[in-house]
């Protein structure tokens, strides 16, 4: 278990360098299967859903490389069609791999992926997909086999909601179909748009991504992969966010600005200057924000939800009421009740939040109940005056890259404990070891 000691408050302050988007490479790890030889990609960040995946690939037959940064999968001898259950359960977007493996070897069975941690998370669009596809789909009793012996054939496949990770795996699935996939009311995330580019530098040919109909000519066979991933907004967002909080001024170098719109408008109307040049944003805060308009999630390019539990955190010491909505999972609110041990004055209702700005949070321990909840907390603790433990860290290291040594640059008291539970250590008994 690991756990993240702050002592705040901090004013953030300084320059820092975007990580990689782990939304882009796991769907590009994924689409490496598809290559019979090494691909090799760039700027891969060092978190644990990244290892998650690159077991999964290494549990199929690929030969693995990781470091500084660069990944490289050689697929030429997979050979498995399944992923081992502690995987699946490990990586809820496992599921990725699902139109991968169809497609190169004409059958997959997989477990559903892991339980509730932001809601259900059903995949019965990926499932109605493949079927579209030509894939026979059984899905009885948690087990998932999808088989397509002859190959899959192209299809006009309607999504009922733009999911991100059914339209990466049909993008995957139909690269190497026969014939034409058209796919209505995509999503239009960035990372789709990173994947479609992954995918052509391939050979695969793909137009229409980050639109909302995508349409994929099937190829014959997809060659290695050489494609450096996109910088992480959603990181971007979480510093924004952290250095808005607290009275803070800091410089993002490798960013997209443009992906960043809603953010931005929502840290401006809190009273804070931003400004950008092309891979670059600047922010200046206030001495105390100001509450926001209404803040609700929305597929891309609305507000995201995977910034909803940071920009809350952030609007709990704004002067006044702001109100938060989540429309795209249904449990993704858990971590308010941690928010609220730090003296954050918020009600929910449903699936809003409502949030009464208190002048200043008190320090506490609390647990992460999911990655970007705990990202949350980390707000909080970076404001508190004094020293406060989120325990459950190493659900942050799901998506942000060592933190302790990010946030530490930009001036944060913030170290990185491992709690060992045979040893014990304070919250599990006895004495702890630093690692940071
Ligand atoms: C991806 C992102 C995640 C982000 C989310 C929404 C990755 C690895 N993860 O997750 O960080 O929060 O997009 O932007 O890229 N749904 C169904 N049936 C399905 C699939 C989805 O009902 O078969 C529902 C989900 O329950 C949810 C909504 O659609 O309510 C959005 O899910 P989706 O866009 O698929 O999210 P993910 O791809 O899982």
């Amino acid at each position: 278990m690991i756990q993240y000691v702050v002592s705040g408050p901090t004013r953030l302050y300084g320059e820092c360098r975007v990580q990689g988007a782990k939304n882009s490479a796991l769907p590009v790890l994924a689409a490496s299967l598809l290559a019979q030889g090494e691909s090799v990609f760039g700027r891969i960040p060092a978190i644990s859903d990244v290892d998650a995946t690159l077991e999964i690939l290494k549990s199929l037959g690929c030969r693995i490389r990781f470091e500084n940064g660069e990944a490289r999968v050689d697929a030429a001898d997979a050979a498995g069609t399944e992923i081992p259950d502690a995987l699946m359960r490990e990586l809820r977007s496992s599921v990725i791999f699902l139109g991968a493996i169809l497609a190169r070897f004409g059958s997959v069975r997989l477990s559903m992926p892991g339980g509730c941690e932001i809601g259900q998370r059903p995949i019965d669009l990926h499932l109605h997909a493949m079927r579209k596809l030509g894939a026979a789909v059984d899905d009885a009793g948690g087990r998932i086999v999808c088989t397509a012996p002859g190959g899959l054939t192209g299809a006009d496949i309607r999504l009922s909601f733009p999911s991100v990770g059914a339209t990466e795996n049909v993008m995957i699935a139909a690269a190497t179909a026969k014939g034409t996939t058209t796919v209505y009311n995509a999503a239009r995330e960035p990372e789709i748009s990173d994947l479609a580019d992954c995918l052509n530098g391939m050979g695969a040919s793909i137009t229409g991504a980050g639109e909302s109909t995508i349409v994929i000519e099937g190829v014959k066979k997809l060659r290695p992969a050489r494609h450096t991933v996109l910088p992480d907004r959603i990181v971007a967002g979480t510093l924004l966010s952290a250095a808005a909080m607290t009275g803070g001024e800091i410089t993002l170098r490798h960013v997209v600005p443009a992906h960043l719109g809603p953010v931005v408008e929502v840290l401006e109307q809190a009273g804070c200057r931003v400004e950008s040049d092309l891979h670059t944003l600047h922010l200046v805060s206030p001495r105390r924000l100001r509450a926001v308009g209404h803040v609700r999630t929305m597929p891309y390019p609305g507000f995201p939800t995977d910034l909803q539990a940071i920009v809350t955190a952030a609007l709990c010491t704004a002067a006044g009421t702001s109100v938060v909505t989540e429309t795209i999972f249904e449990s993704r609110f858990r971590y308010i009740g941690e928010l609220t041990r730090f003296g954050a004055v918020i009600r929910t209702d449903g699936r809003m939040a409502v949030i009464e700005g208190v002048e200043r949070l008190t320090p506490t321990g609390v647990a992460a109940p999911d990655l970007r909840g705990g990202a949350a907390l980390l707000l909080a603790a970076l404001a508190a005056d004094g020293e406060s433990v989120i325990a459950n860290g190493e659900l942050i290291e799901r998506g942000y890259e060592d933190p302790a040594a990010t946030f530490g640059a930009l001036g944060a008291g913030i170290k990185r404990e491992v709690c060992c539970e045979n040893r014990g250590c304070e919250n599990c008994g006895g004495g702890s070891e630093a690692d940071a």
